[in-house]
């Protein structure tokens, strides 16, 4: 049975019963305490603890999940993936432990041809929490277990928690015996032989902080009895599919398939070989699903785990032979099997592979700049006589140039070093626990939000903001530092939550209101508006003047100039946006924004740079739709509608039932967004693209001003050309030539200038020739020439000094200068020298050293420099010295 089959079998099952079919949440997890969703009971979390009411008492889902504490053992085992899917069934409050049993049990063992897996009940086994024996009552009794069939384990086992402080409960687990040849009778623990592959949670408690499965306290009781249930859609598809693991999956194996073409080796002839198949399918399936939920490659975070899992499906390729860029031959094929679940995988690819490939080049980039530093640390570790490459060089090959541990081993070994992986290693240690501190540092600032929970509790706010800029209202309660306080004085900065408000709390990019709130004796200055729990408005105010309380009558005024540039700015964000797709295409979809009064920015896919001709098409377009005084207008739908009416919806984001979608001139424009805005595009006033530059790989970031700004930049700019203009006595328009012509000039004024300094220095070459001194008999020139005389420079002076002095004598002719702060130095000898046994090279060392540095050579001429003109006249000296040396030696 396909996967995609498995999946719409379980949805169906449950829609049949009274189920309401939610959508997946997006990778990305809503909780700042995880990177990814690791469950299908994510998004339900405040619907279990009784924050929210939930608008469905069942709900059903395939929930995307990434793991990525294994990434490690990826392919090692064949139990780890990173991507998987989890089928999950809901109660919030509804039915209980019976229900869900009975569920469960039914869809599991019903035949294939009624709709069901049809799994052969005589080897499925129920574990329960040891001390459930209500769960061991009902296994017997709905299912027709017997006593040897279900087994007791502990809170490792039958507990379940995310891992994290939240609702958590006692479960109970489907197990398949899979035969003797994968392990022994009753050998829970292994976890072969039996496998686990429905789990149902009776989530009923809460927990608190505590490390490990078993380390963290029970609070308390949730305020009613739910279920939760995630079945494991890789783990039964290789079940149905009779293969023995989820790496041989249809949504995982072509990926393998293809590999194995592409690198000529067979997946199942070697176990190395196989590890590398298999990170390879996994990773690439699970970074096309990442990248298709709005994640982009960086050094944090989701972004970071992006990035190892495409480096080392990249890296993987390479080591199993494959030299050339892999994504491009592996991506569209996991796309292939993914789009039967995934449709939007496919509208989407254009955006995803782009930014797959930029990483892939980016990282051939890496490879390239890494295998030049390795290359010399190999030849130091040779010269030094070691057979070990240093842990601190394969930690900055890591760290730096973000060479995995394995890949330094093994170029190496190939190289006949081994490397000092330990070294490595206690390296890689320290660093993740200066990581652990800082990220420790960082959660204590923020991460508590019961005190905005207990306002919140008390209803959602009110946001006037789209209608009026003013609002009548009453101070609901103030916090300070967090926690809930029952008054504030004047000098203090505190939030205070109002029962309505019209300040605008930042999001969508668009930066929080300024203003002011006043009631009787009070004046609060607006510093900041943040909606930091669903539904709370909170502004961070300074008390300027009064006594802040609880149920004071206020009257909250946001600065009308503030609102007015503010929609402008926001407006201006969704004008770009358009026009960006307009002349570029629609891959160019926007991931990120910020915009503020006067100013915009704007991420968006695209790998390459835009040319300056792009940028004014960009522009042009931009205003024009701002001339054209397009209506500008905001309404409510729900997704599937605004979906269907093309609207641009950012990934990664979770909507409400109800959206908002704002369109510009119609379908030109069509966005979800929360965002205050003009009425009319010509109340952007103007728009003036400032810049647009790389911002990762291939995500680029457009700047613009807007409105008034837009003009005083534009004024600035227009006075900068007057200026120029003024210095270099030419129109405007002449500018550019004028500037051409001038640089020209002085190009060919330095050459001149480099061509007679150099005609100068060889001017002393024949005053130097009638002035050997004698030293034993050699006739040695030691000459410092002015500072800045370049190497070549000097090899001419010295060669032709030796050249006026003949072969008569020996000669020895040594030239220094210090240029750019550098000494150098040439020594050239004639053929007489030679004879008495002198050689240009050994003088030059003996030269160099005295300056900091080294030099060689052949016998007749050698060239040296170093770091320290200090040591300049002692370098001749030393040579005179050498000479002398040698020669009565
Ligand atoms: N939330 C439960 C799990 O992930 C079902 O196993």
């Amino acid at each position: 049975m396909e996967t995609s089959e498995i999946r719409r079998r379980f949805l169906q099952y449950f829609e049949d019963r009274g189920h309401t079919v939610v959508p997946s949440a997006p990778l990305p997890s809503p909780d700042p305490n995880l990177l990814f969703n690791v469950a299908g009971m994510a998004q339900f979390v405040p619907y279990f603890v009784g924050q929210q009411t939930p608008p469905y008492p069942r709900a059903t889902s395939v929930q995307k999940c990434v793991r990525t504490l294994d990434i490690d053992e990826v392919g090692k085992t064949t139990r780890h993936g990173t991507f998987f899917q989890m089928n999950g069934n809901f109660s919030f409050g509804d039915y209980f432990k019976e229900k869900a049993i009975e569920y469960a049990w039914e869809l599991v063992t019903k035949p294939q041809h009624e709709g069901g897996y049809g799994f052969d009940e005589s080897v499925l086994y129920a574990s329960v929490y040891y001390e459930d024996d209500e769960a061991i009552d009902i296994w017997k009794r709905v299912a027709g277990l017997p006593d040897d069939r279900i087994v007791r384990l502990g809170m490792k086992d039958n507990f379940w928690s995310m891992g994290i402080p939240g609702p958590c409960g006692p479960c109970s687990e489907i197990l398949i015996d899979r035969g003797p040849e994968f392990g022994a009778d009753r050998d829970w623990e292994a976890g072969d032989r039996y496998l686990e592959f429905w789990n149902l949670v009776f989530m009923q408690n809460i927990r608190g902080e505590g490390g490990g499965k078993e380390g963290y306290p029970i609070l308390g009781e949730l305020p009613k009895k739910n279920i939760d249930t995630g079945l494991g859609l890789e783990r039964v598809a290789y079940l149905l599919q009779g293969v023995d693991n989820m790496y041989e999956i249809d949504e995982i194996y072509p990926v393998i398939e293809r590999a194995s073409e592409l690198t000529g080796r067979k997946y199942g002839s070697e176990h190395e070989d196989d590890i590398r198949f298999r990170v390879v399918a996994d990773h690439v399936r699970s970074a096309l699903m990442l990248i298709g939920d709005g994640v982009t490659p960086g050094n944090e975070q989701g972004g970071y785990v992006l990035r190892r899992l495409l480096r080392r499906a990249i890296r993987s390729m390479r080591l199993l032979g494959y030299e050339d860029p892999s994504l491009v031959e592996l991506l569209p094929v996991s796309l292939e099997q993914m789009k039967k679940s995934y449709p939007e995988l496919e509208t989407d690819f254009g955006r995803i592979s782009q930014v797959a490939y930029a990483e892939e080049e980016a990282f051939r980039r890496t490879l390239t700049a890494g295998t030049t530093i390795f290359d010399v640390a190999v030849r130091e570790t040779k010269a030094s006589g070691a057979h070990q490459l240093e842990g601190a060089k394969a930690f900055q090959l890591h760290d730096t140039y973000g060479f995995p541990i394995d890949l330094t081993v093994e170029m190496a070994a190939e190289q006949g070093l081994n490397v000092d992986t330990e070294g490595f290693k206690s390296l890689m240690k320290e660093q993740r626990e200066r990581a652990k501190a800082d990220a420790r540092a960082k959660k204590a600032g923020h991460a508590d939000t019961s005190g905005y929970r207990e306002l919140r509790d008390k209803g959602v706010t009110e946001f006037t903001g789209y209608q009026e800029l003013s609002t009548d209202s009453q101070v609901r309660g103030l916090l300070r530092e967090g926690a809930v306080a029952e008054f504030a004085e004047q000098g203090e900065t505190v939030e205070v939550v109002l029962e309505k408000t019209p300040f605008y709390a930042e999001s969508g990019g668009q930066i929080a209101d300024e203003g002011l709130i006043v009631g009787d004796g009070l004046r609060l200055k607006v510093l900041d508006v943040q909606r930091p729990v669903k539904g709370l408005i909170v502004h961070r105010v300074e008390i300027l003047e009064g006594v802040l309380r609880p149920g004071t009558d206020v009257h909250a005024q946001v600065d009308h100039e503030w609102r007015v540039s503010a929609c402008q700015a926001h407006s201006g964000t969704h004008v770009v946006h358009a026009a960006l797709r307009q002349v570029l295409g629609p891959n160019a979809l926007q991931s990120g924004s910020y915009n503020k009064p006067g100013y915009l920015r704007l991420d968006f896919a695209w790998t390459s740079a835009l040319d300056p001709a792009t940028r004014s098409e960009i522009e042009e377009v931009a205003n024009l739709a701002v001339r054209q005084d397009l209506p500008v207008s905001a309404q409510y739908m729900t997704l599937p509608e605004a979906r269907e009416w093309g609207a641009l919806a950012l990934f990664g984001e979770t909507y409400d039932e109800q959206v908002r979608v704002v369109e510009i001139g119609g379908p030109w424009s069509r966005e979800l967004c929360g965002g205050t805005h003009v009425k009319h595009s010509s109340q952007v006033g103007a728009l003036a693209v400032t810049g647009e530059s790389s911002v990762g790989a291939g995500v680029r970031r457009i700047e613009a001003f807007v409105g008034m700004e837009a003009l005083h930049y534009l004024g600035r700019e227009r006075a900068l050309v007057r200026l120029l203009s003024e210095n270099l006595k030419t129109r405007p328009e002449e500018l550019p030539a004028k500037v051409a012509d001038l640089a020209e000039r002085l190009r060919t004024a330095e050459k001149e200038l480099e061509r007679m300094r150099a005609a100068q220095v060889l001017q002393a070459g024949a005053e130097l020739a009638s002035n050997p001194r004698d030293v034993f008999g050699v006739q040695f020139v030691g000459h410092r020439a002015p500072d800045g005389v370049n190497g070549g420079d000097l090899r001419k002076l010295a060669l032709d000094v030796r050249g006026r002095m003949g072969n008569e004598k020996p000669v020895v002719v040594a030239v220094l200068s210090v240029n750019d702060g550098k000494p150098g130095v040439v020594i050239a000898l004639n053929d007489t020298a030679r004879e008495w046994r002198l050689k240009a090279g050994d003088l030059v060392r003996i030269a160099a050293e005295k300056l900091g540095g080294r030099g060689g050579g052949k016998d007749d001429v050698a060239q040296g420099g170093g770091t320290d003109p200090a040591g300049a006249d002692d370098a001749l000296s030393a040579v005179e010295h050498a000479i002398g040396h040698q020669v009565t030696g």
